[in-house]
């Protein structure tokens, strides 16, 4: 996962244009938006729908099934939390909580100091874990305090902290 970009429609239309001719274009396509600008522009659905030549509301439908998919750009940064079973066995619950009295974070909750704390299940660590995603980096064998540190990390990285 990279940093995201700003909304450019001649980006959008290269991502779109170089996956279109994949079987199954509409997934690739949308993660791939996703990807470079955090989220699916309203303005990329025209674009996906007319280059697949498929309605707009079933693009819409593809983006409100899968929850991943953002239809607005993020207010902040984000942190994914994994709570599975190989994390929760390591602990994760625990670290959830902590996580969440220290620092006042609700998970699944809204920004907190420029930061959004979400849960993922599974990030394919499970050996290393407690794990937690940020900007593409996996952080594994989390405890208390690395895990207050990357999330004063990432709120200064949201520019909410200095
Ligand atoms: S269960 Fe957490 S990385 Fe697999």
């Amino acid at each position: 996962m990279t940093v995201p970009v700003a909304w450019d429609e001649n980006l959008a239309n290269e991502l779109i244009n170089e996956r279109s001719g994949l079987e199954g274009a509409m997934l690739p396509i949308l993660h791939a938006l996703q990807e470079k600008f955090g989220y699916v522009d309203s303005r990329a659905v025209a674009i996906v729908a007319n280059t697949l030549n498929v309605s707009r509301a079933e693009v819409f439908g593809t983006i409100s099934f899968y929850h991943d998919f953002k239809r607005q750009p993020p207010l902040g940064r984000t942190i994914k939390l994994c709570r599975a079973e190989a994390c929760q066995a390591r602990g994760a619950e625990e670290l959830a909580a902590h996580l969440e009295k220290s620092e006042g974070v609700q998970i699944d909750g809204g920004y907190h100091n420029g930061v959004r704390v979400e849960t993922a299940f599974c990030l394919g660590n499970c050996a290393l874990g407690p794990n937690a995603l940020f900007d593409g980096e996996l952080f594994g064998k989390l405890d208390p305090q690395s895990l207050r540190e990357l999330f004063a990390a990432a709120s200064r990285k949201a520019g909410a902290r200095q």
